[in-house]
């Protein structure tokens, strides 16, 4: 039976970026004789402006029905005034996420030895660095309740969100993490605020308990604010992270400099059997939107990751990050990859230079 892969470009840059993915994908879907059925919906700002809503019924539905979800990115300025918080771009995304049970994010910080020198940190800081962050994404401050703005006594506004977790969230996410650490090399660095917050000290408590189901793996455990730190300072020292969902969202952003920059780094969101939507770290860029200067590379290695969890073609997924590094050592550069001496390319230049080195 044919699978389907569900393609939503979103907004910004998220159009871009995706038409070179999707070129990709359509590649290895004829090489590898793949049988992928692919369909485009809306999602995010461009949902809102056709329906008046950023997860139209249709993409939900579509959505659920996908074997696989590629998401390019949502959001912009152009939506960020709407009044009513429940219709913003990122509302889309969220929805997507929460209602098919995407709980487990997975982003890999891998430096292309190629990118050394596109780190703002010293290479041999960040040589040879591979490290993933698992990231919660179903819970915690993102989705608990209560939330909103009231008015205090005296006409006074408060805005108010809980971060909670239950120890089954905590559990569940916990696994994929000792799993991915005892597929790599062992160490899992739990990363909490248990100094601060009751609910991350259930956490580490959890982290704990579960550590006992995988003797092979070296947990141990670090505050936030270092950990975020750490990652600068000595990123190697990391192999598997695992953290909640706003401390992932942030500490996987830093961690994406270390790999050169943000367009470069990947993710897949996982529910319990494997399905998945993949996405790059990034967000619409709206900075850049319309330029065609947009790193697809990130999107591309989201293809890549698809191929492998959700759609059982590894030896695809291989070709397109060989593909990718090739690309790299025939040194072309987006803008925000370029040093010195390397060549200039367009977001569609990248993306055809992907394909010519996935048909050599
Ligand atoms: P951003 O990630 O969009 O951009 C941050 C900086 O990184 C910008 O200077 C941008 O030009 C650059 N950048 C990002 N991706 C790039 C790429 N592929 N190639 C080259 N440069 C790239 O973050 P932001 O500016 O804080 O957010 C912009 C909008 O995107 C907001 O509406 C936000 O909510 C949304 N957002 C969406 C997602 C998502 O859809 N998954 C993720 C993050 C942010
Ligand atoms: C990400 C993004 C999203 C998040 C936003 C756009 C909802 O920043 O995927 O990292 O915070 O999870
Ligand atoms: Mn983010």
């Amino acid at each position: 039976m044919s699978k389907k892969v569900l393609i939503l470009p979103g907004d910004g840059i998220g159009p871009e970026i995706v038409r070179e993915a999707r070129k990709v994908l359509s590649c290895v879907n004829s090489q590898f004789d793949l049988g992928l059925e692919i369909d485009e919906q809306l999602v995010g700002g461009a949902a809102i402006d056709a329906t008046g809503k950023p997860l139209p019924d249709e993409t939900l539905a579509a959505a659920r029905a996908a074997d696989a979800i590629l998401l390019g990115a949502v959001g912009g300025p152009k939506w960020d005034s709407i009044p009513d918080f429940a219709i913003r771009p990122e509302k889309g995304l969220l929805g997507i996420r929460s209602a098919l049970g995407l709980f487990g994010n997975l982003r890999p910080a891998i430096l292309y030895p190629q990118l050394a020198h596109a780190s703002s940190l010293k290479p041999e800081v960040v040589a040879g660095l591979d490290i993933l962050i698992v990231r919660e994404l179903t819970g915690g401050i993102y989705f608990g309740q209560p939330r909103g703005v009231r008015i205090k006594e005296g006409g006074v506004r408060e805005g108010f969100n809980t971060y909670v977790y239950d120890e089954n969230e905590i559990r569940r996410i916990g696994r994929v993490a000792f799993e991915a650490a005892r597929a790599r090399n062992k160490r899992l660095c739990s990363v909490d605020k248990a100094n601060v917050l009751e609910v991350t000290v259930l956490w580490r408590e959890v982290m704990i308990e579960l550590s006992a189901e995988y003797p092979d793996v070296e947990l141990s455990h670090m505050y936030v604010d270092n950990a975020a730190m750490q990652l600068v300072r000595a990123p190697k020292q990391f192999d598997v992270m695992v953290t909640g969902n706003m401390f992932g969202d942030i500490l996987s952003d830093a961690a994406a400099m270390l790999t050169g920059s943000i367009g470069m780094l990947p993710s897949a969101s996982l529910d319990v059997n494997g399905k998945g939507m993949y996405e790059p770290c990034h967000g619409s860029a709206p900075d850049i939107a319309g330029q065609g200067i947009a790193n697809p590379l990130a999107t591309i290695l989201s293809v890549a990751m698809m191929l492998r969890y959700s759609l059982a073609a590894p030896e695809a997924a291989d070709k397109i990050e060989a593909a990718v590094s090739q690309v790299l050592d025939q040194n072309l550069r987006t803008a925000d990859i370029m040093s010195a001496g390397m060549q200039a390319a367009s977001t569609s230049e990248m993306g055809d230079a992907v394909l010519r080195a996935l048909n050599a």
